[in-house]
């Protein structure tokens, strides 16, 4: 599981949609394999038709073509030209017949009739996860066997031993292990194409003497992903009798070894070696230079270290395309980089490269992807920069220290398709050459320091974008009323600039747009354009009106939703009930379904609590914060939210009792209710909110579903965030810290009744506020039991009797305040009560005395101050909490900044390959997420 990482899946996918495409495009081509063709043998014919029965479910348009006498002429099956038989099977599935079908055993025996077989490829269908079949081993012919993608599982079966002929196999892309390696392997000894990616080899006690009698005869051979340990995975490279191989691919293994002493072997017919995603250490060796051919060459996500110079120095003359990006190079591009003539592609991206870029980096003229973002490079970004890099499609500088100066003439000689500029000095004019740029499709410019109208022809000019970043400048003008003409924009990222006008009609398939922080003004739109919009975030910004009902259908993908801090009123539509009575009910239950970030925080919205989110089963976060709101809490909050973490309704005008149910709610970590007009007791069941009894909420799983979304929005510089009153002063928690505040805030009430004594068990809890409600009784003895408490206040009630010595051993504790109370006696001195000096915290509490009040205390009042017995066992207990919680502090701001390089990511994907871009970037995020849900377990 944890080896499914996120460049597997990636590449995976890639894969899978680049041949989908490509089969769309090119129905051509499989009819071509029909074209030779003899009359078809009437045994061949048959066995050809039991394999058509074999398959379960419905063939589809491929095998409904299996009809008539000559089956030569059927789809996918090619005939030698003499003698007529079956030499070919081409069942590579098309786009409909991704449907499921096995093959059971029993047509094994009849379709040995086609024993001419020598090309098969099964790549593409779906086989359920079974295993590879048995009978594939009685081809003896087969000189071409691909079984790629085909969701085949299980131990891949020795009887391929039997295939000696065979020159090329496929066997990636499926759910395989080979534990008997040694048994089959060996013997397939005409080999020319290996490819074995995603086979699980680690438990194949054997690998170590089957790799090393691969054939002598391979050129290509693809180990990516099988989970290779160090000295297997090391092998390939060392085995002196490859000396054929051309591309060798062992990417994603994970092994940690320096490859790089003695290394290669005698492998100089290499062009392409792939090692990314592995944890080599170290400089590449000198003996890299003999590897004259080499054109690719792949380090990138290593921990390859040393001086980029030195490095660039070892490296064939040859060398196309060098992909280096996220290793620890340091140094400054060396000025002779002119003379590596032949790059193409040079990707340095997140090293600690320093100095400045060398002017004569402009005189590669076959230079198509330069990326040098995110290193510690300075100074000038010049037209000579660029002066003969005609070819250039891709340009990252993004996240260094540089500065771009052209003039506003400058017709650069590029047309670039994907550049990132961000934290780049761009500014304080919009870039004029950006003009020229037609064929734009990524373009990052956020923290460029422009302070300038958006030109007209921007709009224009990004006709073909996918992924926009303009955030964090200062860019003013108004949005056109519709930005439909987008129509393949996926990402917009334009917060925190000064733009104005109405929120226009978006692009279809946007996913993901950030506009806050400007001054979008008017009403929502009734249409908002899109149906695949997951995220929106229009905080901060001067929206007013209601929330249009026709928003209901663009709701059904949404999962963050953020307007907190805008204008809006009324209430919100409620999508489900009779009014919109004509939708079916199946999929009414859809509307909101995807949501789980809602804020509304400071609006003027009224009405009762919203019926709306009674369908919001997902729902994590939500701030309705700061509005109108009023009626009773009602009880299905506790049953049809199970997800919610964060429940914010501070200062609005709810009124009745807190409903019990709330107690359900496992993963309840901020509850804030102040500033209502709640009233009742607080019952003792209601204060066992199961998330807040713990000590930190990542010692468990409970809150994995909001953990992954704001990890996510981390990724994407989001606005998004969660305030609150604690210590005194209105704190914001956002991103990595937001998961590290749990938070009961009832005040400014009308609660009546006793602090319950169950209140104890919230150890996790970090801020208690029942300030300003009319409680009664005593402070609860067990309210020690809070040992995460930082903050504490239960001013202005009615409570009384002494303060409870217990309290001083919460070692957290920073702020207090039990003013306006009745209480009375001697103030606890020692432990942790000992750091309060402020008076005020006491006052109002006309029979309370010793310091910090100026009161003395009689002789005959109690001191409660002996501390309980265990007192050591407090202080160690507090010891080892404060480590763990550094633990956790740590381990998640290091895992989280591994995570959440988002740009870095992304453009990654977008280098690959044009045609799939799209589909791409759009499983990106996706995929992120189930892999950090994944990386979590
Ligand atoms: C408790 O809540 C009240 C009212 O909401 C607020 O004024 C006070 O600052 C809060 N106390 C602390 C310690 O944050
Ligand atoms: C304060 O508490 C005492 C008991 O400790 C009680 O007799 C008295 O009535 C209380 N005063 C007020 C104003 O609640
Ligand atoms: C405690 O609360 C009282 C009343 O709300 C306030 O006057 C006082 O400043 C507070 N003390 C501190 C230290 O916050």
């Amino acid at each position: 599981m944890a080896k499914l990482t996120s460049s597997t899946i990636h590449r995976v996918l890639l894969l899978c949609f680049c041949l989908l495409l490509f089969h769309i495009f090119s129905p051509a081509l499989s009819l071509e394999t029909t074209k030779l063709r003899g009359s078809c043998v009437a045994s061949e014919r048959d066995a050809l038709l039991i394999f058509k029965e074999g398959i379960n479910g419905l063939p589809g348009r491929l095998l409904s073509s299996w009809e008539g006498q000559d089956c030569c002429r059927w789809r996918g099956v090619m005939c030698s030209n003499k003698m007529g038989h079956v030499v070919k099977l081409d069942l590579r599935v098309k786009l409909d017949l991704f449907l499921p079908f096995s093959m059971s055993s029993d047509i094994s025996s009849s379709i040995l009739a086609l024993e001419h077989l020598n090309y098969l490829d099964l790549s593409f269908n779906d086989f359920g996860g079974w295993q590879i079949p048995k009978f594939m081993g009685s081809f003896r012919n087969l000189k071409y066997l691909d079984l790629s993608n085909a969701n085949f599982g299980d131990n891949v079966p020795p009887q391929l031993c039997n295939l000696t002929k065979l020159r090329h196999l496929d066997l990636s892309g499926n759910s395989l292990h080979s534990v008997d390696l040694v048994a089959w392997l060996p013997r397939l000894s005409s080999l020319k194409h290996l490819d074995m990616s995603n086979v699980n080899l680690s438990a194949a006690v054997d690998s170590v003497p089957a790799l090393s009698m691969l054939p002598a005869s391979l050129r290509v051979l693809h180990l990516f992903d099988c989970n290779l340990n160090a000295t297997l995975a090391s092998l390939p490279l060392y085995s002196s009798n490859l000396t054929a191989l051309v591309t060798l691919d062992l990417e994603d293994n994970y092994f940690h070894v320096s490859i790089f002493d003695g290394l290669l072997g005698n492998m100089t017919s290499l062009e392409e070696l792939q090692l990314r995603s592995n944890d080599l250490v170290g400089m590449i060796p000198e003996t890299m230079k003999n590897l004259h051919k080499l054109k690719v060459l792949d380090l990138s996500e290593n921990q390859i270290s040393g001086d980029i110079a030195e490095l660039m120095e070892r490296l064939p003359h040859k060398i196309q395309s060098l992909y280096l990006g996220a290793n620890n190079l340091n140094g400054s591009l060396p000025n002779w980089i002119e003379n590596m003539t032949s790059l193409s592609t040079l990707d340095l991206g997140y090293n600690s490269l320093t100095g400045s870029i060398p002017s004569r980096i402009g005189k590669l003229t076959n230079l198509s992807s330069l990326n040098l973002g995110s290193n510690q490079l300075v100074g000038m970004i010049l037209e000579d920069h660029f002066t003969s890099l005609t070819r250039l499609e891709e340009l990252y500088l993004n996240n260094n220290s540089l500065t771009m100066l052209v003039g506003p003439n400058w017709i650069p000689p590029f047309r670039l398709k994907q550049v990132d500029l961000s934290y780049c000095k761009l500014g304080p004019h919009f870039p004029t050459w950006i003009q020229s740029q037609t064929n734009i499709t990524f373009l990052g410019m956020s923290s460029a320091r422009i302070s300038d109208r958006l030109p007209n022809w921007f709009w224009n000019v990004i006709s073909q974008i996918q992924y926009l970043d303009l955030s964090l400048n200062q860019i003013s003008g108004v949005l056109p009323m519709t930005l439909e003409f987008l129509s393949t924009a996926v990402y917009m990222f334009m917060h925190s600039n000064q733009l104005k006008g109405r929120l226009p009609k978006l692009p279809m398939g946007l996913w993901y747009l950030d506009i806050s922080k400007n001054y979008i003004s008017g009403p929502l739109p009734l249409n908002l354009g899109t149906v695949e919009l997951n995220y929106l975030f229009l905080s901060n910004n001067l929206i007013s009106g209601t929330i249009p009902s026709s928003l209901c259908n663009q709701l059904q993908s949404l999962e963050v939703l953020d307007l907190s801090n805008n204008h809006i009123s009324g209430q919100l539509p409620q999508c489900w009930t009779s009014g919109n009575s004509f939708r079916a009910k199946s999929e009414l239950r859809d509307v909101g379904s995807n949501l789980i970030m809602v804020n509304f925080y400071n609006n003027s919205l009224s009405s009762k609590f919203p019926l709306f989110f009674r369908s919001c089963q997902q729902l994590s976060f939500l701030d309705l914060s700061y509005n109108n709101f009023t009626g009773n809490l009602p009880a299905w909050i506790g049953t049809r939210l199970p997800n919610l973490a964060f429940l914010l309704l501070k200062s609005n005008m709810f009124s009745g009792h807190i409903p019990i149910k709330l107690s359900k709610l496992d993963h309840l970590q901020v509850l804030d209710l102040a500033h209502n007009n709640l009233s009742g007791t607080i019952d003792p069941s209601l204060v066992n909110f199961k998330a807040m009894t713990l000590i930190s909420p990542y010692t468990s799983d409970l809150n994995t579903i909001a953990a992954d979304i704001i990890s996510n929005l981390d990724d994407y510089n989001d606005p998004f965030s969660l305030f609150v009153i604690t210590k005194g002063q209105t704190l914001q928690y956002q991103k990595d810290n937001i998961f590290f505040m749990l938070s009961l805030d009832l005040s400014g009430n009308r609660l009546t009744g006793e602090i319950p004594e169950m209140i104890g068990v919230l150890a996790g809890l970090k801020n208690l506020n029942l300030s300003a409600n009319r409680l009664t009784g005593n402070i609860p003895k067990m309210i020690d039991g809070l040992q995460s408490l930082e903050s504490l206040d239960l001013s202005n009630n009615e409570l009384y009797g002494e303060i409870p010595s217990t309290l001083s051993t919460l070692t957290f504790l920073s702020h207090l305040n039990l003013s306006y109370n009745n209480l009375s006696g001697r103030i606890p001195v020692d432990g942790q009560l000992e750091t309060f000096d402020d008076p005020t915290i006491y006052i109002g509490n006309n029979n309370l005395c010793g310091p910090p009040t100026s009161k003395n205390c009689s002789g005959n009042q109690t001191t409660m101050s002996d501390l309980p017995e265990h007192e050591d066992g407090y202080d160690m207990s507090s010891f080892y909490l404060s480590m763990g919680l550094g633990f956790a502090m740590g381990f998640w701001m290091v895992f989280g900044t591994l995570l959440f390089k988002r740009t870095w990511r992304i453009t990654y994907f977008l280098f690959v390959d044009d045609i799939c871009d799209r589909i791409y970037v759009f499983m990106v995020l996706k995929w992120t997420r189930l892999n950090a849900r994944i990386k979590k377990k």
